[in-house]
């Protein structure tokens, strides 16, 4: 196989995945990721549009939370059996059609009609043409729908960079089996355990909390080295971008592992997500900031050390940071890389919040205002 050709086998992973975790359990986790991420409890009466839908479990997580009609597509025939199997294992026959195509082909995504939910989970970064995929994936979304993607986060994988990892994926998929397995224990060293002790955090915490959306750690680290073609995307630069393109702002953001998740919504014409931004009481920061060193500065919150992230639960806090009422987005950053690279990174960390300027400006003196509210 030529470099060219390589395209990874994504459907007989999700096929392997299924085999062993399929449970009520599984979709449970995906029902309430989905619920977390959406700020909704049911999904009741909504068209849905499940992009490279996978091993299928989030397709029948949307079901059980009442969605009237679930139409999931992938591009792998493998993966468009393993959707299918795992619908026959649900029971639901109705209102769940499940079929092969690409979100690469703008005239497929121009007949699948409009949707109140189009939905793609680490899927537009594998097609070999991001951007496109983006702009054919909003196609179907009705006016005031919403948009919730997942795209691998060039603002978490620094090091290596994004072309040190296209080039260890490529040595992956043309590797032996043997080599493959001893890849994956070493990408789990390097990649999980390394980065939680260097943090000051517990690596079995990690490893025992990983899978909030029912996935397991060594299928998304196959996933995750095989995965190729693949692309990053940045969190300011998929804002600016969907906003740019669609016209939609973000509304909605978790990040802090490999793929960060958007929600874009236009909250003039989504009821649902007018209503969340008038809850999120924005609670102002006042300075002076302490600076931590590079583009790093700290402000004390100890009223809010109870909900924030600490040595057991790295991906606990929700807070939301705001620069001028404009969600920053990127939580939980290691606090080396907000002194390094800043950005608008940032870490809620026991008492304190620590963070960088979106311009990597010193917060006390750039003329910007600084809010938050704990998004629950
Ligand atoms: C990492 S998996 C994610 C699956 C699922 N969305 C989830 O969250 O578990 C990526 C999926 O995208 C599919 N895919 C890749 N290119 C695609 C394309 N052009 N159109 C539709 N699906 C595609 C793959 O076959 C694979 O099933």
């Amino acid at each position: 196989m030529s470099e060219s050709d390589l395209r990874y086998g994504f459907g007989r992973n999700w096929a392997a995945f299924v085999d062993k975790n399929l449970s009520d359990a599984t979709v449970q986790a995906s029902m309430d990721h989905l619920c977390r991420v959406l700020k909704r409890d049911r999904l009741d009466g909504m068209r849905i549009l499940d992009i490279g839908c996978g091993s299928g479990i989030h397709s029948l997580a949307m079901k059980r939370l009442g969605a009237a009609e679930v139409v999931g597509f992938d591009y792998d025939p493998h993966s468009v059996a393993t959707s299918q199997r795992v619908r026959d294992w649900s029971g639901i026959a109705e209102g769940w059609s499940i079929a092969q195509g690409s979100v690469l082909d703008r005239a497929y995504m121009q007949a699948l009609g409009s949707f109140d939910l189009v939905y793609s989970w680490g899927v537009l970064h594998h097609t070999g043409a991001m951007w496109d995929a983006v702009r054919h994936a909003a196609i179907p979304i009705r006016e005031g729908g919403e948009f919730y993607i997942a795209l691998y986060s060039s603002d978490t994988y620094v090091d290596p960079s994004p072309e040190e990892w296209i080039a260890i994926k490529k040595a992956y998929n043309f590797a032996s089996p043997l080599k493959k397995k001893l890849m994956e224990a070493d990408h789990l060293y390097r990649q999980v355990i390394v980065p939680e002790l260097k943090a000051g955090r517990s690596a079995l915490a990690a490893i025992r909390n990983y899978g909030s959306r029912g996935m397991n750690i060594w299928a998304d680290i196959k996933d995750w080295l095989g995965g190729y073609p693949m692309e990053f995307a940045g969190l300011h630069e998929t804002q600016d971008f969907v906003a740019r393109q669609i016209g939609l702002p973000m509304v909605n953001v978790v990040n802090g592992e490999g793929c960060t998740e958007y929600v874009f919504a236009d909250p003039a014409q989504n009821a649902h997500w007018r209503t969340c931004n008038a809850q999120r009481a924005l609670q102002p920061l006042y300075g002076p900031f302490q600076s931590v060193g590079g583009y790093g500065f700290q402000a004390h919150l100890p009223a809010h050390a109870a909900v924030a992230d600490d040595n057991g639960f790295n991906q606990r806090s929700r807070l939301m940071l705001f620069e001028d009422g404009v969600p920053l987005g990127l939580a939980h950053t290691i606090h080396e890389l907000i002194r390094n690279r800043g950005a608008g990174r940032f870490s809620h960390w026991q008492d304190w919040l620590v963070f960088s300027a979106r311009d990597n400006t010193d917060p006390n003196a750039n003329g910007r205002s600084y809010s938050f509210c704990l998004d629950y």
